[in-house]
């Protein structure tokens, strides 16, 4: 069962009732052949789950998923992908690696790079997205599909420039026109719609989720995996659970994007005629304050929830500067898989989505296209710690 509810639940609107995994020994016939560009990331390993299963939409699925490191033990054991490790940065490497999977339809770009300033991210990551679909376009005959994940910051502004720059008042929605400052999402946006005009019939999708809730070790921005990890720190040295944001982020109303709704978005899109050659925003529909979710958060590691205040002007990342040797400490004692806390850590990421407003988004365009999937965010907060758990990430 995924992050929904309950299995008999029509949860999911467009995709997925629940997951059935294709057990059957006869040779598989597939319908359709996706590639995952990070499939080790935060939506990469929810696509990498769902895809392959029976009942998924456009399916049966053929995987293929790539990213740099090799395949971690931590991916799940009925994850039928064929794992290439490959560095999208280099075209060479690229070109070799990918044009050979001639027979992909639809790919899903789930990754990017995090460089010093925007400039650089504009210029790094048009550069990987260039170099997967000049291996792909002219080699893979029955491509139909390119999504191509964003984020919200299309209508803030990058995280250098946050509180710096005049940007959209939210709920955002889809329409609004680019702001005036470099954004590596317009330079992705860019080259998608100049390779797409390479193939005749080409279609595609933008997805602009929120701050992702979802499993991933290997995450560059994984909020609920650094909470677990902080959380853990607080239990092992009998500190209080305190909250590091803001008073906005402390009682405002906030939203989050599942990793699993993510995913089935970007399968409607990639599947539904309704939906092609559009942008779309990617939320679970409701509205949460962290107040209720850190109550949720201190439950689960059995610390002392603490509350959000004024006097203390919390940074996880300063809190977490020298806690690598008690990480270490707690994976050793606890027997789990092993990690660096910079890798499960992504404090900077957690300073800047607790401490800055609230933002919202709209889905109703998702909604008026056909895609009327939700989740309920303190149920899918509630998952992607048990996930953690189960992954021997966190004790
Ligand atoms: N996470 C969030 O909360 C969030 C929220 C809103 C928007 N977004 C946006 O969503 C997009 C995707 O981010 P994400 O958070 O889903 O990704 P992520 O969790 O950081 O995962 C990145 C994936 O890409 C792989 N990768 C990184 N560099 C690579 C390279 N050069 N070649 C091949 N594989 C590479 C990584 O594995 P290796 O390191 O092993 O290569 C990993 O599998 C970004 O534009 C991000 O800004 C994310």
């Amino acid at each position: 069962m995924g992050s929904g509810n309950g299995d008999n639940v029509p949860l999911f609107g467009y995709a997925l009732p629940h997951k059935k995994s294709n057990n059957s020994d006869a040779p598989p016939r597939y319908k359709s052949v996706a590639l995952i560009i990070g499939v080790t990331g935060i939506v990469g390993n929810s696509l990498a789950e769902i895809l392959p299963l029976s009942d998924t939409p456009g399916g049966l699925w053929k995987v293929y998923g790539v990213a740099r490191r090799p395949r971690p033990a931590w991916t799940s054991s009925n994850y039928p992908v064929e794992y290439i490790q490959c560095d999208i940065l280099d075209a060479q490497q690229s070109h070799a690696k990918l044009s050979k999977l001639t027979d992909v339809t639809h790919v899903f770009y789930v990754t990017w790079a995090n460089m010093h300033e925007e400039a650089e991210n504009c210029k790094v990551n048009a550069d990987m997205l260039r170099n997967v679909l000049n291996a792909i376009i002219p080699n893979a005959p029955n491509l139909q599909h390119i999504c191509l994940q964003t984020g919200r910051k299309h209508y803030i502004g990058p995280f250098d420039l946050f509180g710096k720059i005049k940007s959209h008042e939210p709920p955002f929605h889809e329409d609004l026109l680019r702001l005036e400052v470099p954004n590596f999402y317009y330079s992705l946006e860019d080259v998608l719609f100049e390779e797409v005009k390479k193939k005749e019939g080409l279609k595609w999708s933008i997805h602009r989720p929120g701050t992702v809730f979802g499993f991933s070790p290997f995450s560059l921005m994984n909020i609920v995996g650094s909470l677990c990890v902080y959380a853990a720190i607080c239990k092992h040295e009998g500190t209080v659970l305190r909250f590091p944001g803001s008073r906005a982020a402390w009682e405002g109303y906030c939203d989050a994007s599942d990793a699993d709704l993510v995913a089935e978005h970007q399968i409607w899109a990639a599947v539904d005629p309704n939906a092609k050659n559009e942008a779309f925003n990617c939320s679970n529909g409701d509205v949460f304050k962290w107040k209720h979710l850190w109550k949720v958060l201190a439950e689960q590691f059995g610390v002392q929830c603490g509350e959000f205040d004024e006097k203390f002007k919390l940074s996880l990342q300063e809190m977490m500067k020298n806690k690598g040797p008690v990480w270490e400490e707690i994976v050793r004692e606890k027997g789990l898989v092993p990690t660096k806390l910079e890798d499960v850590g992504a404090w900077w990421f957690v300073d800047v989505v607790l401490g800055s407003q609230t933002l919202l988004d709209s889905m109703n365009k998702s909604k008026e296209y056909g895609f009327v999937g939700f989740r309920n965010s303190k149920t899918s907060f509630h998952y992607w710690i048990c996930k953690m758990r189960t992954h021997g990430i966190v004790p």
